[in-house]
């Protein structure tokens, strides 16, 4: 073979991968699947499809855990899957009851369940309580949604004025308690899937901040062990042909009760971020992708971020950090 043919299938292969990697990022972002079709095979099969339920059917058949749900993202996701007629338990420190109110008047027959509980504080015992209050609902989704950096103002800080406190709560928060929980509500999610005949549903959500952000040491740090719990749960449940779908969620920059300040521009609400990632977990499992940014920019953002050098990336997030903590500070003085 000629140097110009081995060129030409090399040129040929490139353009065919390249096409092939852009045909399935348009399809994962943007061909989204009717809500009948959404998150089906989390509900057993007799169940019936979304547009068909009555507006007074009875109780759901199927439930989702959501952490975190009553503000921010988490609300975002309890308000879909309320849409796509799950029942949703809603777990969160101290905004529950409004929340519940609020969805109520949106989803009048919904069935939503209300937790209390302060995921930084709360001990391996009353997680394992809390699970034994709603084992006897049909729970086929688990969204670790939780995360945060609780910490009094300002909460960017270098790591060297991190106070323990501050270290041991983010632990808390964003690692610990969604490991004890996802381990606790295992057994659950499997019996419930075998006994149903549908598949469970663990979503993890990390952060695009996972690569390293300065002022958020922990809250990245945190993320990156999210990150791999998740992926490592994905192939361990394939390995071991277990009934359960794991998936990374790995957002950018949303609008959120948390994130409010310093926002980049165009960034999504908190309330059609929650829609938006449910639409594309289907896809993303069925590709059989360990994690997902489901809002194309960000998808992008973080593609592009991944390849440039180090000497560039680094100094462009420095910068947007800066701007985030004045943002912060800007707003502080403010409200003082
Ligand atoms: N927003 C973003 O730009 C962004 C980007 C990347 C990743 N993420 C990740 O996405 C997830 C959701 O983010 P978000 O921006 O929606 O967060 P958020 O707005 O700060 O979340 C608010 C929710 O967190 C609950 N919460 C706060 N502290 C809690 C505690 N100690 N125990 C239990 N619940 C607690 C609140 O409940 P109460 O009000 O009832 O206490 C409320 O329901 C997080 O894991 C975050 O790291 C967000």
């Amino acid at each position: 073979m000629s140097y110009f043919s081995v060129a030409l299938a090399a040129v040929v292969f490139i353009v065919l991968w390249f096409t092939h990697r852009i045909y399935q990022f348009i399809n994962l972002h943007f061909l989204i699947p009717t809500p009948s079709a959404q998150l089906r095979r989390y509900k057993p099969e007799s169940s019936e499809p979304t547009s068909s339920r009555s507006s007074n059917a009875s109780e759901p058949v199927t439930w989702a855990l959501v952490t975190a749900a009553s503000g921010g993202i988490g609300y975002g996701y309890a308000s879909h899957l309320l849409s796509l007629n799950f029942g949703v338990i809603i777990l969160a420190h101290s905004g529950v009851p409004t929340a519940i109110s609020r969805l109520l008047t949106k989803y009048p027959n919904a069935s939503i369940k209300g937790v209390t509980m302060d995921s930084i504080t709360a001990t391996t015992s009353d997680i394992s309580k809390l699970v034994s209050s709603i084992e006897n609902l049909a729970i086929t989704i688990l969204i670790n949604n939780v995360g945060s950096m609780p910490m009094e103002f300002p909460h960017l800080r270098p790591f060297a004025e991190y106070t323990t406190a501050g270290i041991d709560d983010t632990m808390n928060l964003n690692a610990r308690f969604m490991t004890h929980l996802t381990r606790a509500l295992l057994p659950h999610l499997t019996r419930n899937a075998k006994t149903l005949g549908c598949r469970s549903l663990v979503l993890n959500v990390a952060s695009g901040a996972r690569v390293g952000l300065p002022y958020v040491t922990l809250y990245c740090a945190t993320k990156g062990y999210v990150s791999s719990f998740s992926h490592t749960l994905t192939r361990e449940f394939k390995y071991l042909n277990s009934p359960i779908d794991c998936l990374l969620i790995v957002p950018g920059d949303v609008h959120s009760d948390g994130n409010c300040h310093g926002v980049a521009k165009g960034s999504p609400r908190a309330l059609e971020y929650g829609k938006m990632v449910l639409e594309r977990v289907d896809g993303a499992v069925q590709r059989g992708l360990l994690e997902v940014s489901p809002y194309w920019v960000h998808a992008l953002q973080i593609w592009m971020l991944d390849r440039l050098p180090e000497s560039v990336r680094g100094r462009e997030l420095a910068r947007v950090m800066e701007g985030k903590r004045g943002a912060y500070l800007e707003a502080y003085e403010k409200a003082r």
